[in-house]
């Protein structure tokens, strides 16, 4: 693999680490990803999936969609980029990992520090009083109901969706902060994390992309690295580590 010059003394020289994923990093653990041709958003209309108005419409039918992932997730497995990232977070003084991704995949590849931006389709919460409720399973009634009666939204940000503060201030903080910024595996149009890698790259950070095509990330990155996460990630990984382990 031929690295832009400087890459790896940058990713090796840094203490404070900030890394962006979208759906890409779980692709090849068979995890779709939303757009593209065969992307989740191709042939479903988001609004009636992933919004409150469409939850309010036909919640069984969004229940139905949430099962479906929930059960393809289960099945699923974190890959190679997964595991790299979770090696890279014992690394650094300062690792955030901050994704899109409401699959949990970071977590099961044993990243311990995950600020999940658009919720986790593993957690429940009810509209009515507020009530969590973390499963690690797919559901088995749809749609799910709560101890007082009400149904069960998945705690997910839907389109329309202001996103929670505390996860979003620590990305935000992060991506300020780092050294080195990557982005990982995502289309970078879908706002504010969209905005991180921008932000890290006019606050001095050094911008890797890791996609197998380009994005607009990739008109400023320092690097862009076209190819599988799962493939590139942990070869450039056991680049960074190996002089330091002989
Ligand atoms: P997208 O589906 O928009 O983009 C996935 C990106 O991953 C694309 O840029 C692909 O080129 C890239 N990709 C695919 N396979 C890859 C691989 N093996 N290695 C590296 N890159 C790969 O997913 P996100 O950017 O995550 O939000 O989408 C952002 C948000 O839009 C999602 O969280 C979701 C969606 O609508 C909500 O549901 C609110």
């Amino acid at each position: 693999m031929i690295l832009e010059p400087g890459l790896l003394d940058r990713v090796r020289g840094a203490e404070r680490v900030c890394v962006l994923t979208g759906a890409g990093v779980s692709a090849e653990s068979g995890v779709q990803t939303f757009r593209g041709s065969a992307g989740t958003w191709e042939g479903h209309d988001p609004m009636r999936l992933a919004s409150q108005e469409g939850f309010d419409a036909d919640p069984e039918l969004v229940w139905r969609w949430y099962r479906w992932r929930q059960e393809r997730i289960f099945a699923a497995a974190p890959n190679a980029a997964h595991m790299t990232l979770a090696d890279m977070e014992a690394h650094y003084a300062g690792f955030c990992l901050v994704t899109q991704n409401v699959d949990g995949l970071h977590a099961r590849a044993g990243s311990r520090s995950v600020v999940e931006l658009h919720g986790s389709i593993w957690r429940l919460r009810c509209p009515a009083d507020g009530e969590l409720v973390e499963i690690d399973r797919p559901v088995d009634e749809v749609p799910p109901r709560c101890r007082c009666g009400a149904t069960m939204r998945p705690d997910v940000v839907w389109f329309g969706e202001r996103m929670p503060e505390v996860p979003l201030e620590a990305a935000f903080r992060a991506a300020a902060e780092c050294q080195v910024m990557f982005a990982v595996g995502t289309s970078a149009i879908v706002y504010p994390a969209a905005a991180l890698p921008s932000l890290a790259k006019s606050s001095g950070a050094y911008v890797v992309e890791v996609n197998v095509e380009p994005t607009p990330i990739s008109a400023y990155a320092d690097a862009f690295l076209c190819g599988a996460a799962g493939e590139l990630l942990p070869a450039i990984w056991s680049e960074v580590v190996l002089p330091k382990a002989l």
